[in-house]
């Protein structure tokens, strides 16, 4: 399909948003850390560099380390050279560099937050941030319970003339009991409305598009239940192994790190029902419902559904990569998943019996995120035998990354005086057609300053998806420990994935 010629990017115009956030100061918790000069700083740097900031927007890093407001700009200039995605330019820096400061504190004493407090009502006079704030929690999440609790202490959980909000990294909680227990304990400080948990995969672009393909084409719904779908696949890949994270990874796992978040985050904007209005609660309520639709396993039937598989050595672009158990920080004996394979029911009128294969996982052969509704085949095979028609003729591929796009795969006649037939793709590509949009970090920072929380996830939402991922943590402590490692870095996975799918007749799409 040919792409329609360019038209003017909107994306980038601050000046056609349809509302501008009102002045704020975002503070960063751990505003040394790899997450704040990596993304945030440089996210917010070009959200003020595309217009899209408000006037008096100032960041004010907090950490422990000794650096001072120069310090900081100097740390935060480097990495905005080095990571923002607009061109830097010297003069928008030195005029955004005016809204960034520092408080330097232990984060878990008290002393620093008098001084923070102190510091933001100095901000509200000098530079108009209006009593708005955001605190931004960019530590480990062992910190999140003392710092809620000594912004509670020191009076900043609440502000005199607007609004506060606390924005919660990833991970949320280990598993069900720790996830409801740090909801327990934000929610003593803040209200549910104030807490915004982050999700990088929901401000990706592709991803809102689920959203828009589904429910702004009248065509598609019709087809999108267990009338028509045969079953749904999910597959985040990654070609990176766990990239220095060694001992956060080992304590965690590719279930925890992608499937309880951002693959159950896929998995509801699929299957969710429409919701009554585009109003952040009724988006999630329907999310959540898609959760809890989600059949449990008994957990001895855990390993029939949940295949979980290591790395060993081997070879990614022709480039040797050590083993799981090799990388810095990772017992040498660990029985940490890298790799996962799911078989999901959502048991609702709409997708009662269709499988919804799930699968992701460190150091496979390339980058690639995708979602393909397989669509049934047709009832006849009226071209009769010798004219081989694929086995799976429809399906609709939304590509989440790279090369974002939406293609759906039809069968043609080759073109002939034979009868032949053959699958051909339907394709539509981001890239050409609108070029470039805003990063996941540019886009979420700036609906929190909107107060938008349609792109976060709601505390009962996080805990439903531990429920089941809980579920199958049991199941698979409960089994036998895996022969790890079980597949080569630079593979498709285990011997086991490829079996989960073709012992119900299907295959894995080839990525
Ligand atoms: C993070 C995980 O949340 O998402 C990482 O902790 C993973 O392990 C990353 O690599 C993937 O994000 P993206 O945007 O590169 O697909």
């Amino acid at each position: 399909m040919e792409a329609l010629p360019p038209e003017p990017n909107p994306l980038r115009e601050g000046l056609r948003l349809p509302r501008a956030p009102e002045p704020n100061a975002m503070v960063i918790f751990g505003a040394t850390g790899d997450l704040a000069r990596h993304r945030l700083i440089p996210a917010l740097y070009d959200l003020y560099a595309a217009g899209f900031l408000p006037r008096g927007f100032s960041a004010v890093g907090f950490a422990r380390r000794p650096l001072g407001d120069e310090g900081f700009r100097a740390q935060s200039r480097e990495m905005c050279q080095r990571y923002c995605e607009l061109q830097f330019a010297p003069e928008v820096w030195e005029s955004f560099a005016e809204g960034l400061c520092y408080v330097q504190a232990d984060l878990a004493e008290r002393e620093g937050y008098d001084r923070l407090g102190e510091r933001l009502v100095a901000l509200d006079r000098e530079r108009g941030t209006l009593g708005n704030r955001i605190y931004y929690l960019a530590t480990p999440p062992d910190l999140y319970p003392v710092i809620t609790r000594l912004l509670g202490d020191a009076r900043l959980a609440q502000s005199e003339r607007g609004w506060v909000r606390l924005v919660v990294e990833k991970p949320f909680g280990h598993d069900l009991a720790s996830a409801r227990e740090l909801n327990r304990l934000l929610r003593e400080v803040f209200r549910e409305e104030q807490i915004y948990r982050i999700d990088h995969y929901l401000g990706k672009e592709t991803v809102q598009n689920i959203l828009v393909l589904r429910f702004a084409n009248a065509i598609l719904e019709p087809l999108w239940n267990r009338r028509y779908v045969d079953h749904v696949q999910i597959a985040v890949a990654e070609a990176v192994g766990v990239e220095g994270r060694g001992a956060y990874y080992d304590r965690t796992g590719a279930l925890r790190d992608m499937v309880q978040n951002h693959m159950f985050q896929l998995l509801s904007l699929m299957a969710m029902e429409p919701p009554a209005s585009f109003q952040a609660d009724m988006v999630r309520n329907e999310k959540v419902q898609v959760l809890h639709a989600l059949r449990l396993p008994r957990v001895d039937e855990v390993p029939r559904i949940a295949v979980r598989g290591q790395y060993a050595a081997g070879y990614i672009d022709g480039r040797p990569v050590p083993a799981y158990r090799e990388e810095p920080a990772v017992a040498p004996d660990s029985l940490t998943e890298t790799f996962v394979a799911l078989k999901l029911f959502v048991d609702n009128w709409r997708w009662a019996d269709v499988p919804f294969y799930l699968r992701t996982g460190k150091r496979l052969p390339r980058r690639v995120s995708e979602i393909a509704v397989q669509f049934r085949r047709p009832p006849l095979r009226l071209f009769g035998p010798e004219v081989p028609v694929p086995a799976e003729p429809n399906a609709l591929v939304l590509r989440i990354q790279p090369d974002e796009g939406v293609s759906l795969h039809v069968v043609v006649k080759v073109p002939g005086m034979a009868f032949d037939v053959r699958p051909v793709s339907m394709a539509f590509l981001y890239g050409p057609t609108f070029g470039r949009g805003p990063s996941a970090y540019e886009r979420l920072l700036l609906d929190c300053m909107l107060g938008d929380s349609t792109l976060f996830t709601r505390g009962d939402e996080v805990e439903a998806a531990w429920e089941f991922t809980t579920q199958i943590l049991r199941g698979w402590e409960a089994a036998s420990p895996p022969a790890f490692p079980n597949y080569e870095a630079g593979t498709w996975g285990p011997l086991a994935a490829v079996r989960l799918i073709a012992d119900d007749g299907r295959r894995w799409r080839r990525l």
